[in-house]
């Protein structure tokens, strides 16, 4: 099988079919973990990828434990009328990292594009390697956001969750820091149906914003953010231990279709900073 292999900028790896016979299933599962390592996010293109849901989900499965959720292991993630949440409105969605208010934080995130948007019709989704913000800043700002940590509170169909994240934790598998943080919801940015609640100690109150604007400007800087343009068939492996993710608003009525599955590390990582959950 033939594919092509690149860089997408300023991270990732963008992995292209050369004919139209080529199957996902046909690259192996330890190229692209070695890959994933590398560059923390994964790009498959071209491929012949999953006819269902439970063909995606089997695919997930080599990869580790599929996470569970009260709806079973894919999301399908398309606008819906009436939206009682943002994930399934067609708002953006602030930075965040999957699984910050459930037992188990998962390692990868899988999406599969059942139906991109017209470009033009928006709808991105965002990622910020954290890594990558943390090695780009001066150690002063790095010695600020250590002080921080984040509490937040969030009910929605599937959980009522609280959790203390400092901004600043190791990474759980290696040795090296990430930035654990769910951005703020700024209403310049539009609006935001059932928005968490969220609280930062560790810094005076006069510095609040500063700290957000500061955290803000390096996440989102050019640098560290790469935002998906999706195309049909589109599979992105995302580090959900790395980067953090959210989305850009699409038009309304647009036919985006992703699914996601999320698959745990192993061991599967226990979520250290789960206060509540019901
Ligand atoms: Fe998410």
């Amino acid at each position: 099988m033939t594919y092509q292999i690149s860089k997408l900028r300023p991270f990732g790896t963008m992995i292209e079919a050369q004919n139209e016979s080529s199957n996902i299933q046909d690259i192996k599962i330890e190229i692209l973990r070695r890959l994933f390592q590398k560059s923390q996010l994964i790009l498959l293109r071209g491929f012949n990828t999953f006819k269902n849901s439970d063909h995606f989900s089997k695919y997930c499965e080599q990869w580790g434990e599929v996470s569970l959720w009260p709806f079973g292991k894919v999301l399908d993630l398309v606008e819906q009328k009436n939206a009682k949440d943002h994930i399934f409105d067609n708002s953006y969605v602030p930075l965040h990292w999957d699984g910050m208010y459930r037992p188990q934080i998962p390692e990868y995130q899988f999406f599969h594009c059942v139906k991109a948007p017209k470009p033009q019709h928006g709808g991105r989704t965002t990622f910020s390697n954290t890594i990558l913000a943390l090695n780009n800043i001066s150690k002063a700002w790095k010695d600020h956001w250590k002080k921080v940590v984040g509490v937040y509170q969030r009910e929605m169909e599937f959980y009522n969750s609280k959790v203390a994240s400092p901004i600043i934790t190791k990474h759980p598998l290696r040795n090296f820091f990430v930035i654990r943080y769910n951005e703020p919801h700024l209403k310049n940015k539009g609006h935001l149906i059932n928005t968490p609640h969220l609280k930062f100690s560790g810094v005076k109150l006069e510095e609040v914003d500063l700290f957000h604007q500061s955290l803000n400007k390096a996440l989102y800087n050019a640098e560290n953010f790469y935002a998906h343009q999706w195309q049909d068939g589109d599979v992105v492996i995302a580090d959900n231990f790395s980067l953090l993710h959210g989305r850009e608003k699409f038009k309304s009525g647009s036919s985006r279709h992703l699914r996601r599955v999320q698959v745990l590390s192993h061991p599967p990582y226990n979520n250290p900073g789960l206060e509540t959950y019901k």
